[in-house]
């Protein structure tokens, strides 16, 4: 007789069948699903009903708070592939990140792209920046770089980035967005200017996350072995090239289906078309350059290729889907404060303001041990004396380490500090005050003129006319604000948002 059908006869299932047995998470086999314990047929329920509790009170429990921003988004993993140069010179010329070192050299990555300010289930239709957000696995720890597709961003100074995102986020009184709220806030910050002419062209939405650019935005800095620094930009290129949607395109597809750029990419990597990018990075001496009509460390302007070259240091293929939405994807946790040696950050003042911000939202949206969750673990070796906090999963102590000891120094066979053997990068500052100031070269129109007067026609027709759509619900001085506005980044940029939004006005409606 086999094990299977002795244990039958015996009452109990087979090993082939118990995989399939429900179990409440203490182990036990549920026998009912159906029907709660009650007193009699008809009730009233009895307070001892484990298995009914335990059920009701994990699904009331279902949801960790969504991100405040990005709420909405998709995973993959991959991996990226070192070059071992940066451009036509060995990449240790400027950074000692052993990533970048060899040619050929792999480190695992997950990456999360996301559209921004709606929540969790809203279209992927919307026009809206693309968060693109890549966790490198790297034998010294892990790197983040948060991204988003566009190549520059709204505001220079990361006190002003709860008021934007309010701004852009529902009205709190009767929750929706409103182009009038957004339109006053831009109105009085225009440094916004050179994003928005982004933002309202056709590269506001792309046509899906596989055919987007990515950008790191904020400017970083490497350093090599000799402890020397450069400023660096990090640009994604996609293999499959860029594509955009204009407005009625994106409403066309949000008339059928707000879930495209979700199963886009999942089924692209399902179907083994694996998704690509080239990995560029713009490289900068690391002082003011006082010859530049534009502060290096402002990310509201782009870095022209034609005086600092995109260079190519690596690729990136996505080549496996999440086996979990929530485990993989809503646990992810990315923050621009996590890097590596040979990887640095500069002194630009949203990044720093950002280095602070994700993980300190993290532990509050995910949990105080989320960097214990598989997605965000380090791929290597990790030894902590942090210890406790709620959903603690396991002890950082490797084997051999003494677990009575949490503490350090000790010389019970505890923890150690790791021994420095490169060059520690230690900048130094000139003597200044202590100020709030916003950096002098703002230079607030001229970039946005130029990208304007770089687009094709059709582009600054869709673009005008997505401004002025958005544009008419706000106030006269407003709008009277934002034409001045773009009056000076271009003369023509001004005059056709003034036509277009007289028309508007006129008709009531946009064409
Ligand atoms: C001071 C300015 C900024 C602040 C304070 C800020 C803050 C945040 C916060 C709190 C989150 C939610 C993180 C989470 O819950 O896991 C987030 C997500 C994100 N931010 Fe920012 N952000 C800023 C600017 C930027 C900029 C300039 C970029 C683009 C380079 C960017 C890209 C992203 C991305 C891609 C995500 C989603 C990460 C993911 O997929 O989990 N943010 N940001």
């Amino acid at each position: 007789m086999s094990q299977d059908q002795q244990a039958k006869n015996n009452g109990q299932a087979g090993a082939s069948q118990v995989a399939h047995h429900l179990t409440t998470r203490q182990g036990q086999p549920v026998h009912n699903n159906q029907s709660m314990r009650t007193l009699g047929n008809r009730g009233p329920a009895v307070m001892e009903n484990y298995q009914f509790l335990e059920k009701i009170a994990h699904f009331d429990r279902e949801r960790v708070p969504e991100r405040v921003v990005h709420a909405r988004g998709a995973g993959a993993h991959g991996v990226f592939e070192a070059y071992g140069t940066v451009g036509k010179e060995p990449a240790s010329t400027y950074t000692r990140a052993k990533l970048f070192q060899e040619k050929g050299k792999q480190t695992p990555v997950f990456v999360r792209f996301s559209t921004v300010i709606h929540g969790g289930h809203s279209p992927e239709t919307l026009r809206d920046p693309r968060g693109f957000a890549v966790k490198f696995y790297t034998e010294d720890g892990n790197w983040d770089l948060v991204g988003n597709n566009l190549k520059i961003f709204f505001i220079r100074d990361a006190i002003k980035f709860p008021d934007f995102i309010h701004a852009l986020k529902p009205d709190p009184v009767h929750n929706r967005q409103d182009g009038g709220r957004v339109m006053d806030f831009f109105s009085n910050s225009p440094e916004v200017m050179h994003m928005i002419t982004w933002l309202f062209s056709p590269w506001g939405i792309p046509a899906n996350y596989r055919q987007m650019q990515g950008s790191g935005v904020n400017t970083f800095k490497w350093v090599n072995k000799a402890g020397e620094a450069v400023l660096v930009k990090y640009h994604w290129e996609p293999l499959a090239g860029v594509k955009n949607l204009t407005q009625k395109e994106a409403e066309a597809i949000q008339a059928k289906n707000f879930n495209h750029a979700t199963e886009d990419l999942y089924t692209a990597i399902e179907a083994g078309n694996y998704p690509q990018w080239e990995l560029f990075v713009q490289i900068m001496s690391d002082d003011e350059h006082p010859e530049l009509d534009f502060d290096p460390l402002d990310d509201t302007k782009i870095w022209p290729a034609e005086q600092f070259p995109w260079l190519p240091v690596g690729k990136m293929t996505l080549n496996r889907n999440p086996e979990n939405y929530f485990a993989e994807v809503e646990q992810s946790a990315f923050g621009p404060g996590v890097i590596v040696d040979g990887l640095e950050f500069s002194d630009d003042k949203m990044l720093i303001g950002r280095t602070f911000s994700y993980s300190d939202t993290q532990r509050y949206r995910v949990g105080t041990n989320y960097l214990q969750l598989p997605v965000n673990a380090a791929k290597t070796h990790v030894g902590t004396n942090q210890r406790d906090g709620n959903m603690t999963y396991k002890l950082d102590v490797p084997a051999g380490v003494n677990p009575h000891v949490n503490y350090e120094p000790s010389s019970l066979n505890g923890l150690r500090e790791v021994p420095q053997t490169t060059v520690v990068y230690e900048p130094t500052y000139a003597a200044a005050k202590i100020v709030r100031q916003s950096i002098d070269r703002t230079n607030n129109y001229q970039q946005a003129g130029e990208r304007y007067r770089s687009f094709e026609e059709w582009e600054k027709e869709e673009l005008i006319s997505n401004l002025a759509d958005t544009l008419k619900a706000a106030q006269p001085a407003i709008q009277q604000r934002m034409v001045e506005h773009f009056y000076q980044c271009d003369e023509d940029y001004g005059r056709r948002i003034e036509e277009k939004l007289k028309e508007v006005k006129e008709a009531g409606v946009i064409a």
